[in-house]
């Protein structure tokens, strides 16, 4: 069986092709991006519907539109113009080729992707993107949250300090380049428990900045307090829910700087760390539509008689709120 998934929560507009078993046949993709500034919600949404039907002339070049037996799609969380451009999209579709519509929810997407490509077994997840940081286990029939920031996820983090200092959106991977060229000076660290705070950092990144502190040794210092933040939650995780395996996913995964911490951190404990190709640890849609068969597969019946009037988008949608009944 294969599905057409549908992702259009924030930034990226995407159309991916994938099979039950977990074969890509398709993956096409846009992303908005800014020279200077921010995200526009509004803005953002305009450009996912202009893009959207040349996104689907690119997936069908080569797949026959009739052999899709599903559809999915990314009901939250996310920016709501961005969601209700995506599910007006998923539902016309479904609608034109007769088949049904799987809403998913986007951040379990990340999870499952996860565990499709990489060969961790039961791991610690630690979900990293720009605006969600979680710590995350699967707990019965539940994905659990064992800790997360209390405010901004790290990449609107990095975003947030990058915007100011210039460098547009998104600015992780400009970071990155330019803090490896850095020095460490002290920025705040706020770890209570296994809560996490972004903010304070960010702000006080930013008035180094202005006093004349070099940029490149602003993001190094940004990168290595708030990764090791990350870290000392992911590793406290680890030990109280007794895993032996972490799993780093969303955007900021590509970091590699955050990759080698994780991984020396796994090694001092006799865990393994694992990650998944870059190409799909931030947005896609094979992510979306790999949710959406393991969704159907295990309730066809609802499925199949969930009618499009009945979904609507969920921008502020938890991974603790989905009955995990796939795995
Ligand atoms: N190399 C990198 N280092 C750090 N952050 C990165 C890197 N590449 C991308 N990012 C960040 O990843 C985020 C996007 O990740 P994504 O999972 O698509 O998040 P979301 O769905 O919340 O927008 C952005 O904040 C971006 O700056
Ligand atoms: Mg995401």
């Amino acid at each position: 069986m294969i599905t057409l998934g549908i992702e259009s929560t924030a930034h990226t507009v995407a159309l991916g092709i994938i099979d039950d078993k977990g074969k890509i046949l398709a993956d096409a993709r846009d992303m908005y991006k800014t020279k200077k500034g921010g995200l526009i919600p509004l803005e953002v949404a305009k450009h996912h519907n202009k893009v959207f039907p040349e996104l689907l002339k690119e997936v069908l070049k080569n797949i026959d539109a009739k052999d899709i037996d599903i559809i999915s799609f990314s009901q939250g969380p996310g920016l709501s113009p961005c969601l209700l451009e995506g599910m007006r999209f998923a539902k016309d579709l479904s609608k034109k080729l007769n088949v049904p519509l799987i809403p998913v929810n986007h951040l379990i997407a990340h999870l499952e992707i996860g565990r499709l490509f990489s060969k961790a077994k039961d791991p610690i997840f630690i979900l990293a993107t720009g605006a969600n940081t979680q710590i995350i286990s699967l707990e019965g029939d539940r994905y659990r949250i064992t800790g997360e920031s209390m405010d901004i996820g790290i990449g609107n983090a990095l975003d947030k300090f990058g915007r100011k200092i210039g460098l547009g959106f998104p600015a992780g991977p400009k970071i990155e380049e330019l803090a490896k060229k850095g020095e460490y000076i002290e920025l705040p660290y706020t770890v209570k428990g296994q809560d996490l705070v972004f903010a304070g950092l960010v702000t006080e990144a930013i008035n180094k900045y202005k006093k004349g502190i070099k940029m490149e040794d602003l993001c190094y210092s940004l990168q290595e307090t708030a990764f090791a933040m990350l870290c000392e939650a992911t590793e406290r995780a680890m030990a109280h829910c007794g895993k032996k395996e972490a799993l780093l996913i969303g955007g900021v995964a590509a970091n590699k700087r955050l990759m080698e911490m994780l991984d020396i951190m796994c090694k001092e404990r006799n865990a393994r760390f694992y990650s998944v190709p870059l190409k799909y640890s931030g947005d896609n849609a094979i992510m979306i539509g790999w949710l959406g068969i393991l969704q159907y597969k295990s309730n066809k019946r609802y499925y199949d008689n969930l009618k499009l009037k009945d979904i609507d988008i969920k921008p502020g949608w938890r991974v603790d709120e989905v009955d995990v009944n796939w795995s």
